[in-house]
């Protein structure tokens, strides 16, 4: 196998992955690596923007309450404070390096989200703000020599010797490479491609999280999978976001019936929390036995639309939908993922060398349930505190000594990938979704095993090895869902409508000889 060498090594190159290879590039040579083109991440496709409190009429305590009000009761207080401390230093720094939010004269526009109390949600060329954060990231990155970017390369998995992370093998062009590193950050985004529906980009298949847990790492808080409630539901279209901040402008959801509905179900109506206003389209559908709601923002100035909006506009009107002048279908799909690879305020894994940041990993800051647009601070904030943590750390062992992982052959394979991928995501969307359900999620978590000889295959097509970390977080995630008997934030049990008296608990996951050992934790 051929091996290289580096000091840093950063697997994703969303907003997490790119701050982190920034604190990184002045303490040695860094290499990104990216299954695909480097843009194309979760970030990319970021619409609403970046919640900061630096707005006159905010302050860093009051973002503090709502992150912990939205997260249920679940968020990490020291995690929680960190991101909203340091949120504004990074916003600042980015605007010192070209970054561009949208003004209002010459003062920072800030948007309103639900859940948030004051207005505090930046954004960029409308609803563009995640694209504008990976430009200005990217050409940062660009300036430092010492970084490198390996791009469609596939991690397979990290390299581990005596509880140490020393790098990673990367499939390149059909080719294995150990490529060596003193440390290795994580920062490989979410899990949404293991729903059938959901708004994230098809990158978005949980390989991090997958790769960690195959590594020993301790997984955390599995079963809180945000879904958001606004999701182009049309038959010939994508599923795509129609952004929160349409309902933070004024926009209001009706049943099929033209009804409105949200009043019943909330006092904050349109902007109550997702997992409610989800679960409110969902009651609303089964009533009305269909397969949408509407977003209508009819009533709604047509130019204010289209300046502040531009890009959900341009791209209804491809599918023939004027959102200035018709209802849009919409239905909630899967969003984010709260939790992942169990990490302290630096980024650090229980694995030596081992870093994770973003969404992939766990810090407890969003709890049971984030708060809308938090998680691009986060990437920001964590990822800069993951560079800097992984610049300090001491190699444990030489590279000689450690034993690498040498994969067998790939045996003939006998299966249609596409086809269990395909059913394994309408699976996860129908058994473990919104509303779940103990005796369905269970039936689920033990039917999951039929697909268990995929593990036994050494693949080298992305298609096929993204389908065995598919396969892996989906088993996680059941699992947690099945564990958690009771309903908080986003994880919501029919069986269990209610906390459970032990609610307040995290469950954590980790690898066991065979299957998946796990621990309730304070
Ligand atoms: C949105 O624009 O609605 C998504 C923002 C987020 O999920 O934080």
């Amino acid at each position: 196998m051929k091996k290289e060498k580096v000091d840093f090594l950063i697997i994703g190159s969303g907003v997490a992955g790119l701050r982190a290879a920034i604190e990184l590039a002045p303490h040695g040579d860094v290499i990104v690596v990216t299954k695909d083109r480097p843009a194309e991440s979760s970030t990319e496709y970021a619409q609403g923007g970046i919640a900061v409190a630096l707005s006159d009429e905010d302050e860093v305590g009051i973002h503090y309450e709502d992150t912990l009000k939205a997260g249920d009761g679940l968020c990490r207080e020291e995690a929680v404070r960190v991101l909203v401390e340091e949120g504004p230093e990074r916003i600042l720094e980015l605007i010192s390096w070209g970054a561009e939010f949208d003004k209002e004269g010459t003062k920072l526009d800030f948007t309103m989200e639900a859940a948030h109390s004051r207005k505090r949600i930046l954004h960029a060329h409308g609803d563009s703000t995640g694209k504008e954060l990976e430009r200005v990231l990217l050409k940062k990155v660009r300036s430092f020599p010492s970084v490198r970017k390996y791009p469609f390369a596939f991690t397979e998995d990290l390299i581990v010797y005596d509880d140490g992370c020393y790098g990673a093998y990367i499939l390149i062009g059909g080719e294995r490479i150990a490529l060596f590193a003193k440390a290795t950050v994580l920062a490989t985004g979410g899990a949404g491609q293991i729903y059938s529906r959901t708004t994230n980009p098809a990158v978005s298949t949980g390989d991090g999280i997958a790769i960690a847990f195959r590594a020993g790492a301790i997984l955390e808080d599995m079963e809180f999978i945000q879904f958001h409630p606004t999701v182009l539901f049309a038959p010939s279209a994508p599923q795509f976001l129609l952004s929160e901040a349409m309902r933070g402008e004024g926009a209001i959801l009706r049943n099929i019936n033209g009804e409105i509905f949200m009043k019943k179900y909330h006092p904050d109506a349109e902007l109550a929390p997702r997992d409610v206003v989800s679960r409110a389209i969902i009651s609303q559908m089964v009533r009305t036995k269909s397969s949408h709601v509407y977003l209508d923002l009819t009533h709604l100035d047509v130019n204010f639309i289209k300046n502040r909006f531009p890009r959900i506009y341009a791209t209804c009107l491809q599918y023939d939908i004027d959102i200035t002048k018709e209802l849009v279908p919409v239905s909630p799909a899967a969003h984010y993922i709260m939790g992942g690879i169990k990490t302290d305020i630096f980024g650090a894994t229980n694995i030596k060398g081992l870093y994770a940041a973003g969404e992939v990993a766990c810090t407890g800051v969003h709890g049971a349930n984030r708060l809308a647009s938090n998680s691009l601070l986060e990437g920001l904030v964590f990822g800069a505190r993951a560079g800097e943590a992984a610049a300090g750390y001491e190699l444990q062992t030489s590279e000689e000594k450690i034993k690498m992982t040498l994969k067998p052959d790939t045996i003939k394979q006998n299966f249609d990938a596409e086809e269990i991928r395909h059913s394994l995501r309408k699976l996860m969307w129908e058994r473990v979704g919104i509303i779940r359900c103990g005796e369905s999620l269970a039936n689920t978590r033990e039917n999951m095993g039929k697909w268990s000889f995929v593990f036994n295959y050494t693949f080298k097509k992305r298609r096929e090895l993204e389908l065995q970390n598919i396969l892996t977080v989906a088993e996680l995630i059941a699992e947690a869902a099945v564990l958690r008997k009771g309903s908080v934030g986003a994880h919501y049990r029919t069986d269990y409508p209610h906390r459970s008296e032990d609610w307040e608990r995290h469950i954590i996951l980790r690898k066991k000889e065979k299957g998946i050992t796990h621990e309730f934790i304070k």
